[in-house]
């Protein structure tokens, strides 16, 4: 899919399309001189290289967030609709989430590895005590 305009770049309505381009967190990262610098705002990826020098807040700022996600600091700063606005025109595609989505998986099943060797080590013990203090009866 391909704008009216001919900007090439899917506004972030449309970015269930099949067309989008997925970066990973680790792809964004390499993206953090002043020469090419992408950010991370909502899960989407800006490539914010030719607005570093016009930007009202200072180049600084923004190089401080290079290569990173920058949601929170994008919205504490309270940017003006205006602001948001511009962001469309250098966005560049989605931040590719399964990564994310995979590790979180794991990471429950680990816990449940651990509620389960926990219930082991339990049901372990409450025979061993019922078997020592049997023995001990008998004897
Ligand atoms: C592509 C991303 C960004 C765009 C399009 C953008 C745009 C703007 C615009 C248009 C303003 C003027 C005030 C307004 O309209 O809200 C502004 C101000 C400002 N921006 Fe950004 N900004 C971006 C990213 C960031 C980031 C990542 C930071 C990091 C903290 C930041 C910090 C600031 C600050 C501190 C001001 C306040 C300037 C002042 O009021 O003195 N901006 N930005």
């Amino acid at each position: 899919y391909r704008t009216a305009s001919g900007t090439g770049a899917p506004s972030p309505e449309e970015t269930a399309d099949s067309d989008v381009t997925y970066y990973t967190l680790e792809e964004v990262k390499t993206h953090n001189t002043i020469t090419d610098a992408w950010l991370i705002i909502h899960d989407k990826v800006y490539n914010v290289t030719s607005f570093l020098q016009e930007h009202p807040g200072g180049v600084e700022i923004v190089m401080m967030e290079a290569g990173a996600d920058a949601t929170e600091s994008f919205e504490s700063v309270g940017h003006s609709p205006d602001a948001r606005g511009m962001l469309i025109q250098f966005y560049i595609g989605e931040l590719q989430m399964v990564e994310i989505a995979f590790s979180q998986s794991l990471q429950m099943c680990f816990s449940w590895i651990t509620w389960l060797m926990h219930a082991i080590v339990a049901v372990v013990v409450g025979i061993m005590h019922r078997c020592y203090t049997k023995e001990r009866k008998s004897s």
